[in-house]
């Protein structure tokens, strides 16, 4: 006899697992299978925690050869890279083992191996050492993530041509680094190599860096990150990419016609991800896929097949990991009888560099697109006295607000711990609240969170402190 499930979840990443636990609350017997050994899907394992990890490191590396300007003498500074990737790696085995522990502590079962469907009610789980294990289930959930796209004919050796995987496990500081694509991978491990003594050049098919981002944001983002080092070759089409024993090299084409070489010791393809859908064998039991390869759901987040559902990168939406935590509880509390739901308007989003980039709801662009009526306040870190305190005050926030009914509709921050002022606004904005609201509402003294209220204060052009 087979084990049997109400509920089988596939991939254990930020979607799977968080769908995991709230389905054995709500009193489902779950499993949760992952192909990895270590649980917490991209996120723990090569995504959010390894390059935030490495981001704090490189950004503490980086101010403390500014100490001396402060006071604060200590000598020569030295790199230890290899220390820095065993703290890094860590970081990673403490988290995913937090995940395995709240798993069992929530009675879900994790099967470690590959899953695939042999019918829509039974999945064959495929270990490592070959030996499979067939379940029964009443329902799955596919949570199996997304993979980094490459260039036509490129493919990855996570040596010299990297994805983000390669990007965060170097074992020696390359000289110069080609970063093709300046997205949020590109921006934010561009920032870590930088900073840790690399030449870093970005190569981007547009004419701006971010794109989707506010363009004002995006601007003021891109001017701040030349400053710190970073070269940008904007409006550049990749035609090859070629490399030997000691470099890689680059070959691109500028919109004006101008071709162009560049050699570096390592490039990163970070030009987007896919979602991954491989070993599952949906064609088999018939789920659909749409013309990007993504798992089509309806709004319930069930699959063509009725008791198939998928959440998290493997459908459309933004590939963030909050987002596929949303939709796992959602998706969970559906199956159990409860109204899960997703605000799909209110998803913040953050860039993890230094100043950190956050932003939540409609950019300006997306306001006149949409041909909405809306009022904007804006207020300069150069003008909050936290930031002035302690030396950053690079940035600005800036608050959209419909014209009439003064509701915020969008808030965009590049500035000190944008990532954190940024869920104020998110809880806000989920209240329906008016700048007005913002404006009248007290904020400590001094706190990076004033360059919020001021900016609300700044949409009827009544800011106190600029
Ligand atoms: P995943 O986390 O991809 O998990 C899917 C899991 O399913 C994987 O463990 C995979 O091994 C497993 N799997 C796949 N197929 C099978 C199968 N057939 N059988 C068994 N298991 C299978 N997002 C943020 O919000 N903030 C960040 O700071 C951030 N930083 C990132 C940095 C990097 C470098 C990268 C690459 C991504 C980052 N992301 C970030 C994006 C984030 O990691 C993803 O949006 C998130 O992990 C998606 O979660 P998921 O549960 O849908 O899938
Ligand atoms: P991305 O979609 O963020 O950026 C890709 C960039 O590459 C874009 O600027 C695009 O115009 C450019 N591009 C595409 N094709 C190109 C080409 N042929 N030549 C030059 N430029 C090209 O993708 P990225 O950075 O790979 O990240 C993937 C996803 O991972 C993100 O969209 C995000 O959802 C997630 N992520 C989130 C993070 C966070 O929340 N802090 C951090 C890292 C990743």
């Amino acid at each position: 006899m087979f084990d049997k499930f109400d509920v089988t979840v596939i991939g254990s990443g930020p979607g799977g697992y968080v769908c995991a636990i709230r389905l054995a609350q709500l009193g489902l017997k779950t499993a949760c299978i992952d192909s990895r050994t270590k649980p917490g899907g991209t996120c723990l394992n090569i995504g959010c925690i390894p390059s935030k990890n490495l981001l704090n490191i490189s950004e503490n590396f980086s101010k403390a050869k500014n100490f001396e300007k402060s006071g604060i003498e200590i000598g020569e500074l030295k790199l230890n890279l290899s220390k820095i990737m065993q703290n890094k790696d860590k970081a990673i085995d403490t988290l995913t083992k937090g995940v395995a522990f709240l798993l069992k502590k929530n009675k879900v079962t994790f099967f470690n191996g590959v899953g695939s469907f042999k019918s829509k009610n039974t999945i064959s789980i495929l270990n490592s050492n070959k030996s499979e294990k067939i379940i029964q289930t009443n329902n799955t959930i596919i949570c199996t993530g997304s993979e980094p796209v490459s260039l036509p004919g490129i493919n990855f050796d996570e040596k010299k041509i990297l994805s983000s995987t390669g990007a965060l496990s170097l074992n020696s500081v390359p000289k110069k680094m080609i970063i093709i694509g300046a997205g949020y991978i590109g921006l934010e491990m561009g920032s870590v190599w930088s900073r840790l003594g690399s030449e870093v050049h970005v190569v981007e098919f547009l004419d701006h860096i971010t794109p989707g981002m506010d363009r004002e944001i995006s601007d003021e983002f891109m001017k701040i990150l030349k400053k710190q080092g970073i070269i940008f070759h904007l409006n550049s089409k990749v035609e090859t990419i070629k490399k030997n024993d000691s470099e890689v090299i680059v070959n691109f084409s500028e919109k004006n016609g101008n071709k162009n070489t560049l050699n570096s010791d390592v490039v990163l393809i970070s030009v987007g991800r896919r979602a991954y859908t491989d070993k599952l064998n949906l064609k088999k039991i018939g789920v659909n896929l749409d013309q990007k390869g993504r798992i089509k759901v309806d709004k319930n987040f069930k699959t063509n097949i009725s008791n198939i559902y998928a959440i998290g990168d493997v459908i459309d939406g933004p590939m963030l990991a909050h987002k596929a935590e949303e939709e796992g509880i959602a998706v969970a509390e559906l199956i159990s009888g409860k109204a899960g739901h997703v605000n799909y308007d209110i998803i913040p989003g953050v860039i993890y560099t230094s100043p950190e980039v956050a932003s939540v709801g409609k950019t300006e662009e997306q306001l006149k697109k949409n041909n909405v009526n809306y009022k904007v306040g804006k207020f300069p870190f150069t003008a909050n006295s936290r930031a002035k305190a302690i030396d950053e005050p690079l940035g600005f926030v800036k608050m959209l607000a419909d014209s009439k009914t003064d509701r915020v509709l969008g808030v965009h921050i590049i500035g000190p711990h944008a990532g954190e002022l940024i869920a104020e606004m998110t809880l806000a904005m989920e209240f329906g609240a008016s700048s007005e609201d913002i404006a009248r509402t007290c904020h400590a003294h001094p706190t990076f969170s004033e360059a919020i209220k001021e900016s609300a204060l700044s949409v009827e052009k009544r800011q106190i402190h600029s």
